[in-house]
């Protein structure tokens, strides 16, 4: 049964909120356990809807996962098969990083071509590029990627555009292929570094994580280990704007990594939201007068994150003026533009920027999620605007935020999980 949130808006909020380990630094680790039979202890994974379809997958391959009370253990010394079933890789696009992971252990693998999503076409011309320079042969059957090869051997590999999964796929089979794997145009990501230490972690010689070119010593084998997961930065970033978004707001965010945030913070105070430094990882927001306008374009790490761009959006209706927001990675991430218009946002979309004419009274309206971000942002609307908004395909927002409705809850947000019949 469908389930949607009913949000009452306007109440202000109080009180701490935790940030939750990052769903895109956890989603590549748990592949990464496929590089090396063995038992793994993965600490602050994020119980989301993307973990569990990510591990069904595993267990398909025939690894063994475990809850436990603070970490994940993964078991995958009986992983015996190479191919990932449509039915579960259809769910989700970061199926394709099973790609990496089975090349790089059994030299063979078969992944669903993974299909376009609500934001765009999301091609994956660069991972089976790169692959095919390790010597591998792939060809496209029945709907799958299919990889296969006697040897894999490091080469130079140029990714036209800094790809994320693309990156963390060439890592994880220039660990196990044979001499170096040079990748030019890396992408820089925290949760590529993540990656990138976690394999370094597990045996693997790599250089210049976070910089533009990575060097890679293939290893003839790597072991298990234990690593705990970094912060989410977007589930943070998307606290930060939940706690600016009422001048009656007193939240305290916790396990923030603000060196992962640094352009997001810039925009911020620009906007004239402070961060006041309380510990080592936990921040106050505080809001000084009223919102200034801005101009964000979204780039590849460190500029501003596209995974941002939805949640600032909702911040800049509340801004005294005109912003603009320009989406340079994704062709089809103004989506939620047209649900915030269905609460009065009024935003005009013109090519690929979105200009906002703020500040905006936003009135509570029924809305729907179209991909995990704007489903926040909807959320984060539904919380400041006048009246109930009720927000429907919240399976698409449980991908990415884990205990979403309680976290909000404990700060005093009316917001409730509810049948939906329709
Ligand atoms: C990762 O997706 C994230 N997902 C995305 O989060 C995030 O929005 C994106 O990076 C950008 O930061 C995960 O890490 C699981 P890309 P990814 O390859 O790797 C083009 C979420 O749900 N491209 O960096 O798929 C692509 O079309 C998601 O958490 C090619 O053309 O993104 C896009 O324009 C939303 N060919 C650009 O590169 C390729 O082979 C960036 O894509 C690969 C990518």
């Amino acid at each position: 049964m469908e389930k949607k949130y009913v949000i009452r808006g306007k109440i202000p909020l109080k009180g701490k909120i935790e940030v939750s380990g990052a769903k895109n630094a956890a989603l590549p680790a748990i592949c990464a356990t496929l590089l090396a039979p063995g038992t793994y202890k993965l600490k602050k994974v994020p119980k989301v809807r993307d973990v569990f379809n990510i591990l069904k997958i595993m267990e398909h391959l025939g690894a063994k996962y475990k809850f436990k009370n603070d970490y994940l253990e993964i078991n995958t010394s009986n992983v015996n098969l190479n191919s990932v079933p449509y039915e579960l890789a259809s769910q989700m696009r970061a199926s394709i990083l099973f790609l990496g992971a089975l090349t790089g252990i059994f030299k063979e693998a078969q992944v669903p071509l993974p299909g376009g999503c609500a934001i765009g076409k999301r091609p994956v011309d660069f991972h089976i590029k790169g692959l095919s320079q390790f010597g591998a042969e792939i060809s496209l059957e029945k709907g799958n990627i299919v990889v296969k090869t006697k040897a894999l051997k490091g080469d130079i590999i140029v990714l036209d555009f800094p790809s994320v999964t693309a990156t963390e796929n060439l890592m994880m089979v220039g660990s196990l292929a044979e001499g170096e794997t040079i990748i030019k145009n890396a992408a820089k990501e925290p949760e590529v570094v993540f990656l990138g230490e976690m394999l370094k972690k597990m045996g693997a010689d790599i250089k210049g994580l976070g910089e533009d070119t990575i060097y890679i010593k293939g290893k003839k084998k790597l072991e298990p280990i234990e690593i705990e997961v970094i912060p989410d930065r977007i589930e943070a970033g998307t606290f930060l704007i939940l706690a600016a978004l009422n001048e009656e707001n007193e939240i305290i965010i916790k396990n923030i990594k603000k060196s992962h945030l640094e352009t997001p913070i810039l925009k911020l105070q620009e906007i004239g939201i402070i961060l006041e430094e309380l510990d080592k990882d936990v921040v106050k927001v505080k809001r000084e007068g009223e919102l200034k306008p801005t101009k964000i374009v979204t780039a590849p790490y460190p500029g501003f994150p596209t995974d941002l761009q939805p949640i600032f959006a909702v911040l800049l209706t509340q801004a005294n003026g005109i912003s603009f927001i320009t989406e340079n990675l994704f062709e089809n991430r103004f989506l939620y533009i047209f649900e915030l218009n269905r609460m009065g946002a009024g935003i005009k979309v013109e090519d690929k920027t979105a200009i906002i004419n703020g500040p905006i009274f936003l009135s509570g309206s029924p809305v729907k999620a179209t991909d995990l971000r704007a489903g926040a942002a909807l959320v984060l609307a539904g919380l400041i605007a006048e009246n109930t908004t009720t927000v429907y395909n919240i399976k698409l927002i449980e991908r990415g935020y884990e205990n979403l409705v309680e976290k909000l809850s404990a700060l005093g947000a009316d917001i409730k999980v509810v049948e939906d019949e329709s």
